[in-house]
């Protein structure tokens, strides 16, 4: 069913959507965050859980985000309410994240273009680099100018007044977003041409001047050896989890609005899966790039009598781009220049996925309100100038890990992709979808889809919810209460503030999404009559009984006496009461399918069921994990120098013949659709 009635404005062709919607993903979230977590987290090991997390959800969740936004041609909180009114908070949701997001990240852009500029006028007069010390005591020096000097930072959480010295670099990072996205999408559509292409060639210079000095293996040792053990902490999979949803820019929002921009005609599976493996290609490049910079880095200070190892340096947090990377572009020659290199592909990747984000707040709220974009661009502008002050005060920066720590962790990011996926496919057809996409694209999703997005990835992000619920509250910390009060009885106000504004995105949600606007388009009813049928509401009664006999099997075995029973006893209750409630999923998503196909409404006790089945069987997972793999640790970084381990290039080749075959066979696909005679489809329309 096409609903493409009214003329919407679009990207033109095929090329500058794939840019604009990689410009959004690749961010300082790949140059900034990726190599440090890979490094915290374990070194190649992680990459286990980050490409799990990036063919089981993310690819998956892209093209769901992609086939919404293109099918419904609006910004995400209408295109959830054409699921169902009641939904349309879900979109309002994910759109408050991004407004969380949109107050900090040009922050950090602003460093990025005082950082330049600082480049830019030591090239021209000549001066040292202010982060250019020697030894140990340079790396305290440089880490001096970012923290004392630049952001005369407080150490705490006391706000401590606003530091000046930043608020120009904030105005003009605003600035420039205005000025890339005030003429809309088709102007934006030009733009990033510059902003996608330009930090890669920088990345690739980077890249292969760091591999070309000696010792540049010794640093890709931090990146790439695996400490497999870190595999069984829950740190590691929600730390990978919660970076493939902010690389990829998903469930924020902003890709079903970049995609709403697309023409009727346009692919959305290959598109979607080409975004994918080029972000998950930037990230091991920017790793690279890193750790090869980091080993010369090593290797030069040791020669020269000042040995600063790798693991001296401060990589976590902000001190990875605006500390260690400077100190050790410094010690190379030509520094100057490189830190040029360096900032300006910072600014270029940081400026398209910044702007992304207020295109899609901008779009969400022109969509519900009918205002002028001449209007609402400004004030969004000045509100986020306004919000982002908060953050160039001298305590700001713990606030900025605070803020970002909960919107990318469980309660943000994670329970937003959980929400998204249950109500497009336990609320809505999902094979709408599908085959809205299937129609266009140049290869066809089967129906497994419907069935990952329906289950696997609801059990997979469910699990991964509960059980990081359970170590925050009660493995980690001292309880509910001991989350947000110290031993001392004092308040924990980060864990405060920060649960606060996870509780008030939804709470504004819906009350945004309450207020009727004559805007809107109205739900989509056009599958469904209205009858609900009494085999699917039996199946849906049995599928709740089984939901129920798995609880009571569950909570029975955990509750056993450990010496009363044996222990086969207890694994044969926990196994048969995730069989129950295996059989509760299996009946509540045969129901769903079956009411669709003879066109009509399922009934509301079988989706109930089947959601309540996926939390249950989570919950089961997340509480057998935890007893298994106990507490969380966060893992030492080894202190020695390493070598580059046989296992760390089967890792590093493997991911890159994985990115590379993945891309190759995405172009070849998508040139042989252009080809074959059909070649008008990825056209833009003739207005
Ligand atoms: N994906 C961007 C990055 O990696 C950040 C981003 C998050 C952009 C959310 C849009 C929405 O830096």
């Amino acid at each position: 069913m096409e609903i493409l009635e009214e003329q919407r404005e679009n990207w033109g062709g095929r090329a500058a959507f794939v840019l604009a919607a990689i410009g959004s993903a690749i961010g300082l979230g790949n140059l900034w965050a990726f190599p440090f977590k890979v490094y915290n987290y374990g070194g190649a090991a992680f990459l286990i859980p980050y490409i799990a997390a990036m063919f089981v959800v993310g690819i998956p969740l892209m093209i769901l985000e992609f086939s919404l936004g293109h099918f419904t041609q609006k910004a995400a909180p209408d295109a959830f309410g054409r699921v169902g009114k009641k939904w349309e908070f879900v979109g309002w949701w994910g759109i408050l994240l991004s407004f969380v997001i949109i107050m900090y990240y040009p922050v950090v852009l602003a460093w990025c273009f005082s950082f330049l500029w600082i480049s830019i006028k030591a090239i021209v007069t000549g001066s040292a680099l202010p982060w250019s010390g020697h030894g140990i005591e340079g790396v305290g020096r440089a880490g001096d100018f970012f923290y004392k000097e630049y952001l005369q930072y407080n150490g705490s959480h006391t706000l401590g007044g606003i530091n000046w010295k930043l608020f120009w670099p904030l105005v003009i990072t605003w600035l420039a977003m205005y000025l890339c996205i005030c003429r809309g999408v088709k102007l934006v559509g030009w733009i990033v041409w510059i902003t996608v292409p330009l930090p890669w060639l920088m990345l690739l210079l980077l890249a292969v001047r760091g591999l070309t000095f000696k010792g540049s293996t010794q640093g890709l040792a931090f990146f790439l050896n695996p400490d497999w053990s870190q595999l069984a902490s829950p740190a590691i999979w929600r730390v990978a989890f919660g970076q493939v949803f902010f690389s990829l820019s998903l469930a924020f929002g902003v890709m079903i609005t970049y995609a709403s921009f697309l023409h009727s005609k346009s692919d959305i599976n290959n598109n979607a899966v080409i975004v994918c493996l080029s972000d998950f290609a930037t990230s091991m490049v920017c790793g690279i790039v890193v750790f090869a910079t980091l080993g010369a880095m090593a290797h030069v200070t040791q020669t020269a009598g000042s040995p600063v190892p790798v693991s001296k340096v401060s990589l976590g947090g902000p001190g990875l781009a605006f500390v260690a990377f400077p100190y050790a572009l410094a010690q190379l020659p030509y520094a100057h220049w490189f830190s040029l290199v360096f900032f300006i592909a910072l600014v270029t990747l940081g400026i398209d996925s910044a702007f992304s984000i207020t295109e899609s707040c901008l779009a969400a709220i022109i969509d519900k309100t009918g205002w002028k974009r001449s209007i609402v661009l400004p004030a969004m502008t000045a509100i986020g100038i306004f919000s982002g002050m908060l953050f160039i005060t001298r305590g700001g920066l713990n606030w900025l890990g605070t803020v970002d720590t909960f919107v990318n962790g469980t309660w943000g990011i994670t329970f937003m992709g959980l929400l998204e996926a249950v109500v497009l496919s336990w609320a809505y057809n999902i094979d709408t979808l599908r085959l809205h996409a299937n129609n266009r694209s140049d290869w066809r999703l089967g129906k497994w889809w419907n069935y990952a997005v329906r289950i696997f990835i609801p059990v997979v992000l469910g699990s991964l919810f509960v059980w990081n619920i359970i170590d925050d509250f009660f493995v980690s910390g001292g309880g509910i209460l001991g989350f947000f009060i110290q031993k001392d009885g004092s308040v924990n106000l980060p864990h405060c503030v920060g649960m606060a504004i996870m509780a008030i995105c939804p709470i504004l949600a819906v009350l945004t999404s309450a207020h009727r606007s004559p805007y809107l388009q109205p739900e989509d009813k056009t599958t469904r009559k209205s009858v609900q049928r009494k085999t699917e509401r039996l199946v849906g009664i049995a599928s709740l009984a089984m939901a129920i006999l798995s609880v009571l099997l569950f909570a029975a075995a955990l509750n056993l006496p450990s010496m009363a029973v044996h222990a086969q006893v207890k694994w044969a209750m926990i196994v048969a009461s995730v069989l129950a409630v295996t059989a509760g999923i299996i009946a509540g998503n045969f129901a769903m399918d079956r009411a669709y196909a003879a066109n009509a409404i399922p009934s509301s006790i079988a989706r109930w069921s089947g959601v309540l089945s996926i939390m249950v069987l989570s919950t089961i997972i997340a509480v057998m994990l935890v007893q298994l793999t106990g507490k969380a640790k966060i893992p030492a970084v080894s202190e020695v120098e390493q070598t580059l381990k046989g296992v760390s290039y089967i890792m590093l080749g493997g991911v890159s013949l994985l990115i590379i075959a993945g891309l190759v066979w995405c172009f070849y696909l998508a040139v042989r659709a252009g080809s074959n005679g059909s070649n008008t489809l990825q056209q833009p329309e003739e207005n």
